[in-house]
């Protein structure tokens, strides 16, 4: 039996990388996704040096078009993505009397439109396998609210 393919956006970040781990620990074959490349390649070779053996793939998960090309390039080189990890996210912290247009913005379609984007780009190789797992990755602040993070925690925002 092959193993399975997971997909990890943010893959070369903090949690990422041991999210990454976890998987690869757990006998998948995992594909970390992030935008910056030369980024990518140094993580992937010193996570070869920790014992791990990663695919690196860019895609801007805020981009639907990035999405459905990367994915397709997975499931074509690699197979059909099973597991999905919507782990990729952004601050662009500021008391909102001071955010600007694009720091709202940059937060919701990278930490937001970004589970659509990716979720709708891995629906139907689950669909076809009859088996698919999506894991979305939020934060206490979601929840709660923090001050300067009206983007991040979605509307919630207070000053002491
Ligand atoms: N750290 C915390 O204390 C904390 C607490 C609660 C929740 N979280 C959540 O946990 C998740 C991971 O956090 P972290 O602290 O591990 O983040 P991190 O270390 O800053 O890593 C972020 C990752 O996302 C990637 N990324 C950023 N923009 C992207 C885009 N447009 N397309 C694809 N990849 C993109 C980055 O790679 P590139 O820059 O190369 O694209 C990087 O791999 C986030 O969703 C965050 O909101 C974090």
């Amino acid at each position: 039996m092959s193993k399975k393919i997971a997909v990890v956006t943010g893959g070369t970040g903090g949690i990422g990388t041991a999210i990454c781990r976890r998987l690869s620990d757990d006998g998948y074959s995992v594909v970390a996704a992030s935008t910056n490349q030369e980024k990518a390649q140094a993580w992937k070779e010193s996570e070869k040096a920790a014992g791990y053996d990663f695919v690196t793939v860019k895609i801007d998960v805020g981009d639907f078009d990035s999405c459905q090309e990367g994915c397709k390039h997975i499931a074509e080189t690699m197979g059909p993505i099973a597991i999905l990890v919507n782990n990729a996210g952004i601050t662009r912290d500021g008391f909102m009397k001071k955010m600007s247009w694009d720091q709202w913005h940059q937060v919701l379609q990278t930490n937001l439109d970004s589970v659509f984007n990716m979720s709708k780009a891995c629906l139907d190789n689950m669909l076809e396998m009859k088996f698919g797992r999506i894991v979305n990755i939020s934060s206490i602040n979601g929840q709660k609210g923090q001050m300067g993070q009206t983007n991040y925690c979605n509307g919630y925002d207070y000053e002491d």
